[in-house]
């Protein structure tokens, strides 16, 4: 019996969620695979329902789980909560709480969405590459951090981390790079801080284990304009918190909408929590409008890393890529091409896993 754990969120969370858990649930079912989902809350929901915004049960029920779907959390209902009770801590929380160190977001582009790029088709033709995140320290997790009112006004974060935390996510992007192209670009600032020439030390230092691959290193402020200016050269792309959680949304812009992207964030033991890299787009909420890609490209990554089920993974993949010939969300409007809420595009996407190919649809003319 599988377990898994669903965590709706806010905003968007719940709508994409809900369509990818269709999806799930078809694929397990295709799969024979005998399974439990459960939901729990997380974030904004959570707070307004106990008080804080990852409540022990959903910690305790994850950490049970085999595996944790996510959609979103935040929103300007809970920003102006102190630090410590905001909605994003929830999510940290979890991810601390599970040891999910390392966080590996796909940026690839669909062949049927080539011309949404946001860059020149020939510059995006083929992209095809991981960003290797570390998640669970760096300027998001160091203390000391603060804010003061007097003496004097100020505020600080640390960005701190230890040889080991960067020896565990450099030793994810190796092995990564081994299985791919064996071209693996470490992206730190070593030009100004301290944290970056330690990091590029180690990676230095595993490098020797790992002759297969060919490391370069690159600024993060150069990295972030090569990502425009020519992604293709990137395979495995490996950086620390912050710097990835800026430069793979990047990665939203190059493959045409942020509503695209899926995530797995993994322990040393393989458990994981998949989710979306957007946000909760307060923007879309409640109108049936976001696009559920991430979500379900989430899903995608959790049969594969999650429950070892490689092909059910690409089924989900081909059926998202096929449904695309038919219809799309806002975001990916194109002419000719119809456009469909978040529940039309889930049942679309259904229609295909069921073999249905769209009798009823007619292909779209918008490449
Ligand atoms: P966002 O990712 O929610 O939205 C950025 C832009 O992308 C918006 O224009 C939005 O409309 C668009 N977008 C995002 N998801 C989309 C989708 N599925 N389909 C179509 N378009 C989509 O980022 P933001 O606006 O900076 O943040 C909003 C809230 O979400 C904040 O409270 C933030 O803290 C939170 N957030 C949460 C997560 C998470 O839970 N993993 C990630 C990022 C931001
Ligand atoms: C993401 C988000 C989160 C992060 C926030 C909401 C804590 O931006 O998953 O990319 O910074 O990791
Ligand atoms: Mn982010």
């Amino acid at each position: 019996m599988k377990h898994i754990l669903i965590l709706p969120g806010d905003g968007i969370g719940p709508e994409v969620t809900s369509q990818a858990v269709r999806i799930l649930q078809t694929v397990l079912s295709h799969h024979q695979v005998i399974y439990q989902l459960d939901e729990a809350l997380i974030g904004g929901a959570a707070l307004d329902a106990c008080g804080e915004p990852l409540p022990q049960d959903t910690l305790h029920r994850a950490q049970q789980a085999d595996a944790v779907l996510l959609g979103a959390v935040g929103g300007p209902r809970w920003d102006q909560l102190p630090a410590g009770q905001r909605p994003e801590r929830g999510l940290l929380a979890l991810r601390a709480g599970l040891c999910c160190f390392a966080n590996l977001r796909p940026i690839k582009v669909m062949a049927p969405l080539l011309s949404q790029s946001a860059l020149k088709n020939q510059r995006a033709l083929g992209v095809d590459l991981v960003v290797v995140r570390e998640l669970t320290g760096g300027l998001y997790f160091s203390e000391p951090r603060g804010m003061q009112r007097e003496p004097t006004v100020a505020a600080w974060n640390t960005m701190r981390y230890e040889a080991a935390e960067i020896d565990r996510i450099a030793q994810v992007a190796f092995q990564l790079a081994e299985r791919r192209s064996g071209k693996l670009v470490s992206v730190d600032k070593a030009n100004v801080l301290e944290v970056s020439r330690l990091w590029r030390e180690r990676v230095d230092r595993l490098a020797h284990d790992h002759p297969g691959v060919a490391v370069q290193h690159q600024y993060v402020d150069n990295a972030a304009m090569q990502l425009v200016l020519a992604p293709q050269q990137f395979d495995v792309l490996l950086t620390e918190n912050m710097f990835g959680d800026i430069l793979s949304d990047v990665g939203g812009a190059v493959v045409g909408s942020l509503g695209l992207l899926p995530s797995a964030s993994l322990n040393a033991q393989g458990k994981g929590i998949y989710e979306p890299l957007h946000g909760t787009a307060p923007d879309l909420a409640g109108r049936d409008v976001a696009n559920p890609i991430g979500a379900m490209l989430s899903v995608a990554m959790l049969l594969d890393h999650g429950l070892g089920m490689p092909a059910a993974a690409q089924a989900v993949r081909t059926a998202v890529e096929q449904a695309l010939r038919y219809g799309r969300t806002a975001d990916l409007a194109a002419e000719g091409m119809p456009v469909l809420g978040t529940m039309a595009f889930g049942d679309l996407v259904l229609q295909v896993l069921h073999d249905e190919v769209p009798k009823d649809r007619k292909e779209g003319q918008g490449a």
